[in-house]
């Protein structure tokens, strides 16, 4: 099972016209099927076998999971759990309304957003995805008896899977992920958003979701494309053949066919756009997320073991030769199942920037959490404490304003954690990538390094974490420090 590298490329819908782009992007691929596996789980999930016995039942594909206790219900609010009913591609893709060829001159809105939508945004072809033979084949390996288009549990992703009762007889559920997918159902907002004065808060108040807020925008992508308490693609459904999930806010926002314009229009009625502190936001959220579905009494576990997804691929899926005790960083010892802390690792360098002492803090709690896991103290209390300090860091990134100094030292620190081993495995070098490429592109954009010099570091290093399963740590930390020199040469070329 092979997921070939993608290119991506910022098609880029960011303020101010600097063309400072790091390079042709290349996504590192999904998931690979690893040829043996050594499989060490035993000791590492003692806790959670202990308090999933209390919890007890595991969902079914697709059934309905109960919130966590103490946690904030992860879809609250999203468009497909939404009250109102949803219209309809057909109610937004009129000539006169988002369907028009161009782009009206005096407008606030591009206007063609359903041909941009249509014609090149992956999010249409969602729902045909789930025709395809290779979806067909996942279901049947999960056997499953109706095909992928008709199983809830694909259409909750690849396509907008409200409740039946909430449908107009308008809509189709095989439009994919449409507008109202990310918009919101369009029911008391349709009418009122093209009247003269309507306001952004206006809209909103009326089931417009608020896509242009960095959280809940990160709520809405992250809910499918990694999951949280309410859908996930599980390790049954990856292993029956779907794609290990890669996203990270800001790269993937930027992705593709944009059918938004961020000028000045945008941020007077919208407020601010800053792609570093969505990526912040990013990994903050989906840090949550994936600790609500280790909190979470069903969704958190499969039979005696946890949901495997949440933990590190390579902890299970690598070769039993070669002893590459790759947990030291843990202090925890070889043999160890570590949890997935890419995500954890990048926040942990966000909230150091955002306030030294509540980094630090949060930096105790995970090294708490990775203990807990291994055996000793309570994963669900510390799995708690850390998902309720992100509670806590949340606003104060919301309103923290990144400046050149924080990009830097951010960047400054994400090659040191590296060098310091903190990447060696490979979810966590993926991430140190995105993150880089996210924090270069800016520093470039507000001219603190000279554009293009530090493409082709960049480039070296997506080439390092292009295919997971040749993945070598110590490669990887050769090239951030190849790339640690390129960045000194690229500063003290930026323009003054
Ligand atoms: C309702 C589920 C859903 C939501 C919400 C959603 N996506 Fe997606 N997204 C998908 C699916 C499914 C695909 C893959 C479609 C296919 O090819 O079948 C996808 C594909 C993409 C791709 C193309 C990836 C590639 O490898 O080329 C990008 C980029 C993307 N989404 C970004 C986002 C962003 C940014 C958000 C939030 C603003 C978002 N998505 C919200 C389900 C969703
Ligand atoms: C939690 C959300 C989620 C669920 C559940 C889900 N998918 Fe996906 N799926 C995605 C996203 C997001 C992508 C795109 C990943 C990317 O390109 O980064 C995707 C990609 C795919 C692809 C690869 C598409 C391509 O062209 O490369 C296939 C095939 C697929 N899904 C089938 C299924 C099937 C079949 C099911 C049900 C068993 C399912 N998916 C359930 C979110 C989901
Ligand atoms: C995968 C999620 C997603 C889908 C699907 C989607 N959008 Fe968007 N849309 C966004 C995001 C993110 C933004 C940028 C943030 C914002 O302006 O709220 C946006 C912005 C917009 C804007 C506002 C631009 C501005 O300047 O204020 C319009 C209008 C729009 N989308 C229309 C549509 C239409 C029409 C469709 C369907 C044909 C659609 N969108 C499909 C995510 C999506
Ligand atoms: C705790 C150990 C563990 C972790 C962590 C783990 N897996 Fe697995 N994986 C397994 C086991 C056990 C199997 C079943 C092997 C078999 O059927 O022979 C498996 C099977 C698979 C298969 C099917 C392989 C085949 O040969 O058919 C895929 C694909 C897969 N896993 C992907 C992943 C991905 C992607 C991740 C990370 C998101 C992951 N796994 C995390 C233990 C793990």
């Amino acid at each position: 099972m092979r997921f070939p590298v993608r290119i991506l490329r910022r098609s880029v819908p960011v303020p101010s016209s600097t063309t400072a782009q790091p390079g042709a992007q290349a996504l590192p691929a999904g998931a690979r099927r690893s040829r043996a596996l050594a499989l060490a789980f035993a000791a590492a999930i003692v806790g959670c076998i202990v308090a999933g016995a209390l919890w007890g039942g595991l969902p079914g594909p697709g059934r309905a999971v109960a919130a966590v206790p103490g946690v904030a219900a992860p879809a609250r609010g999203l468009p497909q759990y939404a009250a109102e009913r949803t219209l309809g591609v057909a109610s937004c893709a009129n000539s006169l309304c988002h369907g028009s060829a161009e782009a009206w001159p005096g407008s606030n809105v591009l206007q063609t957003e359903f041909h941009v939508w249509q014609r090149s945004d992956r999010h249409a072809r969602a729902y045909r995805t789930l025709l395809s033979d290779k979806s067909q084949a996942i279901v049947k390996r999960m056997g499953l008896t109706e095909p992928a288009h008709r199983a809830a549990v694909c259409l909750d992703c690849h396509a907008h899977n409200a409740p039946a009762a909430r449908r107009a007889p308008e809509f189709s559920i095989t439009e994919g992920v449409t507008c109202e997918s990310c918009h919101g159902p369009a029911e008391r907002w349709l009418r009122r958003h093209v009247e003269s004065g309507a306001s952004h808060r206006d809209n909103i108040a009326h089931g417009l979701y608020p896509t242009s807020n960095d959280i809940d925008r990160a709520r809405l992508c992250v809910s499918c494309h990694f999951g949280n308490a309410q859908k996930l693609v599980t390790h049954r459904i990856m292993a029956a053949g779907h794609p290990r999930m890669s996203f990270e806010l800001d790269t993937f926002t930027l992705l593709g066919p944009a059918h938004f314009r961020i000028d000045a229009d945008w941020r007077e009625r919208k407020g601010t756009w800053d792609g570093v502190r969505a990526w912040a936001i990013g990994q903050a959220v989906a840090s949550q997320e994936q600790l609500a579905i280790f909190l979470h009494p069903q969704r958190g576990r499969d039979g005696l073991f946890p949901e495997l997804v949440l933990f590190d691929c390579h902890a299970c899926h690598q070769s039993m030769r070669g002893n590459r005790y790759l947990a030291a960083r843990l202090k925890a010892g070889p043999g160890i199942v570590r949890l997935n802390d890419s995500n954890l690792l990048m926040l942990r360098l966000v909230a150091r920037r955002v306030d030294a002492d509540a980094g630090a803090a949060l930096a105790k709690q995970i090294d708490r959490l990775h203990q807990a896991i291994a055996g000793a103290g309570d994963p669900i209390a510390q799995a708690r404490a850390v998902y309720e300090a992100i509670d806590g860091l949340l606003p104060r990134i919301a309103a923290h304003r990144f400046a050149a100094a924080d990009l830097q030292a951010m960047m400054e620190a994400l090659v040191a954690d590296g060098l310091a081993s903190q990447y060696t495995d490979y979810a966590g070098a993926e991430q140190a990538v995105f993150a880089l490429q996210s924090l270069g592109d800016f520093l470039a954009r507000q001219k603190a390094v000279a554009p293009d010099q530090l493409g082709p570091g960049l480039r070296r290093l997506l080439a390092l974490v292009a295919d997971d399963e040749k993945y070598q740590p110590v490669a990887f930390q050769a090239g951030l420090r190849e790339f640690a020199a390129t960045l000194q040469a690229a500063r003290r070329g930026g323009a003054k």
